[in-house]
C-alpha cells in the first residue's frame, strides 16, 4: 500500500514497484527506519520506499522512474557516513537507492592485481576476496565490516592506509555508474594507462551521489605483505611524532605503511568504555603513535632493523618508550584500540568534532594555536585529537569535561568552535574536511571555504550532469545552488559538528 502521508504522487511510487519487482522494495514504516537516522544521529529523515534493487539494470530502472517522475534520489551504501550523506530529508519526498543487493564480486585477476566488485560490496568482502587471490587491497578504515566499495567510492574514503596506498581515488582503475536519467556510465576497465581524454569516472569518486549512483567498481590490488612489523611508541606529543614520522620514513620508506597518532585520553577513554583494551605501558605517556611496516616477502630481516631502529630512538631519547607487537595478536590488540577510539569517545557523551589536514610539518604549530583558542572558547572541554598524522590529517576532536553531563549546552558551542578550528586550518592552508567529505554537515564550510572557482566548476558539472537536481540534493552543495541559487551556509549546515 502506498503509505498515508508520502508525499510522493502514488503514480511515481507505483511506477517504482513496477520497475523493482517484489523483494526489490521497502515501504513499512519498521522497514524504514534504518535508513532513516545517519550513524552519528545527527539527521532524522523521512522516506515513503526504499528501493532495493539486485542488478545494475534495476538501478537504471530506478533512475529512470525517477527522473520521469521528478523525485529525487538519495543513495545509500553501509550508512557509517559522519556527515549525514546518506540520509533523506525531512520532507519525505526522496526516494532512498540501497546498493545492499548488489553485492557479488565479479572477478579478481591476481596478474593483473585487479579485483572488478558490485558497489554493494562491503569493504571487508573485497579484502577478503583480494586475501583470497593471495593479494591484498589495501583501504582499511573502523567501519570496513559495513562500509560498502561504493560509498567508500563515492566519499573517497580514506582510513589508516592512505600514507603507503593512497585515498580511494587513488585505488581505482574503473567505474560503472548509473546516470540521473538512467543512462549507463560503462568504464569497468583493469587499465593501468588509459590516457583518453577526461578522466570521467574521477568525477563520481567523492562527489557523494550527487551526479550519479556508482554500481560496480575495478580497484587495484598489491602484493600481500610477508608480515608485519607493529610498534606502539610512547612520546611526548604531536611535535614527537612528526619528527619520528620524518625518521621513521627516511629510515624505511614505503615500508611505512600506517602511522596514527594517539593522545593520552584516547588510551584513557578506550579503557573506560572499550572491552579488552590494551594496557601496554606500566605507566601513562603523553601521546603515542602507532606505527606499522609491511615486510615485503623476501627481505626477512626488515622486522630486526625496524627493532634497531626504535632501540636506538629509545636510547637517544628521542621517544620515551616501545613496544612491539610479537604476535598477529598483539597487532591487533593494538590496533583494536586505535579503531575503537570514536567509539570510545562517543560512549563517553558528546562531542564536537573535526576532520582536518594539514601540511604534516605545520602540525605541532597548528594544535598549540588550536589548543590556546578552545581554552578561550570552550574552557574545560577536553580535546581528543588523533588519527592518521602520516597523512596530515587529525580528528581534532573535543568531549565535554568530566563530570558535565549537559550536552546540549557543550553542543551550544559546536557552531563558534567549528569556525575558529575551521578558520585556523585555511589559515595553515589546510583542509576542514580531509578524508569524511562534505554530506550535509559540511554544505555550509564547504561554500565558506573552497575557492571561489572550483566551487563555480563543481556547480558547473552538477549542472550538466543533473539539471533535474535529483541526485542526492543538498549533499556536497545546497540544493538549488547549482541551478543558481545563492547558497545560504547556515541554513546549509544545521547540526553541530
Ligand atoms: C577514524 O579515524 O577513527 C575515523 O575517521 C573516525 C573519526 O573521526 O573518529
Ligand atoms: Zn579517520
Amino acid at each position: 500500500p502506498v503509505p498515508m502521508d508520502s508525499p510522493l504522487p502514488t503514480a511515481a511510487l507505483e511506477a517504482l514497484r513496477a520497475a523493482l519487482e517484489p523483494g526489490g522494495w521497502l515501504d513499512r514504516p519498521e522497514d524504514l527506519e534504518a535508513y532513516l537516522v545517519d550513524f552519528r544521529h545527527l539527521y532524522r529523515g523521512r522516506t515513503p520506499l526504499v528501493a532495493r534493487p539486485d542488478t545494475v539494470e534495476r538501478v537504471a530502472a530506478v533512475l529512470r522512474t525517477c527522473h520521469e517522475h521528478r523525485v529525487p534520489v538519495v543513495p545509500h551504501g553501509g550508512n557509517t557516513s559522519y556527515c549525514g550523506g546518506a540520509t533523506p530529508r525531512e520532507d519525505g519526498r526522496e526516494v532512498v537507492l540501497s546498493l545492499a543487493r548488489l553485492n557479488r564480486i565479479r572477478a579478481v585477476d591476481p596478474q593483473g592485481y585487479s579485483i572488478t566488485a558490485d558497489a554493494g560490496c562491503t569493504l571487508q568482502a573485497v579484502q577478503e576476496a583480494a586475501l583470497a587471490a593471495n593479494r591484498l587491497f589495501p583501504l582499511s578504515l573502523g567501519a570496513e565490516g559495513t562500509a560498502q566499495i561504493g560509498g567508500n567510492l563515492s566519499t573517497n574514503a580514506g582510513g589508516t592506509a592512505v600514507l603507503r596506498y593512497g585515498m580511494m581515488r587513488d585505488l581505482v582503475l574503473g567505474l560503472e555508474v548509473v546516470l540521473p536519467d538512467g543512462r549507463v556510465l560503462d568504464q569497468l576497465r583493469v587499465l593501468r594507462k588509459d590516457n583518453t581524454g577526461y578522466d570521467v569516472k574521477q568525477l563520481f569518486v567523492g562527489s557523494e551521489g550527487t551526479l550519479g549512483v556508482i554500481t560496480g567498481a575495478s580497484l587495484k590490488l598489491f602484493p600481500l605483505p610477508a608480515d608485519y612489523a607493529t610498534a606502539l611508541v610512547a612520546l611526548g606529543g604531536i611535535g614527537d611524532a612528526v619528527a619520528l614520522l620524518g625518521r621513521v620514513r627516511d629510515a624505511f620508506g614505503d615500508a611505512v605503511v600506517a602511522f596514527e597518532f594517539l593522545p593520552r585520553i584516547a588510551h584513557e577513554l578506550a579503557v573506560r568504555h572499550v572491552p579488552g583494551t590494551v594496557q601496554p605501558f606500566d605507566h601513562p605517556h603523553p601521546a603515542f603513535a602507532l606505527v606499522e611496516l609491511a615486510v615485503p616477502a623476501r627481505i626477512p630481516e626488515f622486522a630486526e632493523r625496524f627493532q634497531e631502529f626504535l632501540g636506538e630512538e629509545l636510547e637517544s631519547r628521542r621517544v620515551r618508550d616501545v613496544v612491539l607487537a610479537n604476535s598477529g595478536a598483539q597487532r591487533d590488540a593494538l590496533w583494536h584500540w586505535r579503531e575503537h577510539v570514536p567509539e570510545a569517545q562517543k560512549k563517553e557523551g558528546a562531542s564536537i568534532k573535526h576532520d582536518v589536514s594539514l601540511p604534516v610539518a605545520r602540525l605541532p604549530d597548528f594544535v598549540a594555536r588550536a589548543e590556546r583558542r578552545l581554552a578561550e572558547l570552550a574552557p574545560g572541554a577536553r580535546l581528543v585529537a588523533y588519527g592518521h598524522v602520516g597523512d596530515g590529517n587529525l580528528h581534532f576532536n573535543l568531549s565535554p569535561a568530566e563530570g558535565d553531563l549537559d550536552a546540549s549546552a557543550f553542543l551550544a558551542q559546536a557552531p563558534r568552535v567549528n569556525r575558529a578550528v575551521h578558520d585556523l586550518v585555511a589559515e595553515f592552508g589546510g583542509s576542514f574536511s580531509a578524508e569524511h567529505g562534505i554530506g550535509r554537515l559540511k554544505v555550509g564550510e564547504l561554500a565558506r571555504y573552497e575557492d571561489p572557482v572550483a566551487l563555480e566548476l563543481m556547480r558547473a558539472v552538477k549542472r550538466t550532469v543533473d539539471p533535474l537536481g535529483l541526485m542526492n540534493p543538498g549533499k556536497v552543495l545546497a540544493d538549488g545552488e547549482a541551478a543558481g541559487a545563492t547558497p545560504d551556509p547556515a541554513a546549509a549546515s544545521g547540526a553541530p559538528e
